[in-house]
């Protein structure tokens, strides 16, 4: 084969992966900064023997930070490329309890949680506040970032983050 087309193809893949690793339906990848992240999942009671889920995990970041913590954590996102990195990096880093699963987020329930993080576009978030109004125990927390619910009332504050309780 022509090394030329070999080249430009495997520029192409490449061009290929790297737009597909910002890519997302409802939210493009953009990472969570880490400097309030322990705080505030603290603030929502995640400690060993918790449940969280994180909707649109991105490269796993908080959810390791929620393993850290002693919480099993589980991680939902639609790049096979983003979960195929946050698998890798929780080996690396040595955290069983950080879990990853590629799909819809919209396609699963999330009544066991006992912690929610979401930091998706306003459209999404509207749809999973009606969602895990109606799915979540009493008790859960939901943590929202920049975009937050309408109807729901917060019960903390933290930065950019908001917390919810399910009563
Ligand atoms: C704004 S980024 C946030 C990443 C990560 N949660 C963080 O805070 O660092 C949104 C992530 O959600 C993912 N995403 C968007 N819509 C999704 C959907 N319907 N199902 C699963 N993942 C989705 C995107 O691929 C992207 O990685």
């Amino acid at each position: 084969m022509d090394p030329l087309l070999i080249g430009t193809l495997f520029v192409l893949f490449l061009c290929f992966l790297g737009l597909s690793w910002f890519a997302g339906s409802d939210a493009p990848y953009v990472a969570t900064k880490m400097d309030h992240i322990k705080k505030v999942l603290k603030a929502a009671g995640i400690k060993k023997g918790k449940l969280f889920y994180e909707l649109g995990s991105g490269d796993g970041r908080v959810v390791y930070q929620a393993a850290k913590l002693g919480a099993k954590a589980i991680g939902i996102e639609q790049s096979y490329l983003r979960v195929l990195y946050s698998r890798y990096r929780a080996k690396k880093l040595k955290l069983p309890e950080a879990v990853f699963y590629h799909g819809n987020i919209f396609k699963r329930e999330y009544f066991p949680a006992d912690v929610v993080y979401i930091f998706l576009l306003q459209r999404a978030v509207d749809k999973l506040e009606k969602k895990l109004q109606q799915e979540l125990k009493k008790g859960a927390v939901v943590i929202t970032q920049r975009y937050h619910f309408k109807h729901w009332k917060p019960f903390k504050t933290i930065g950019e983050f908001n917390l919810y309780k399910k009563s």
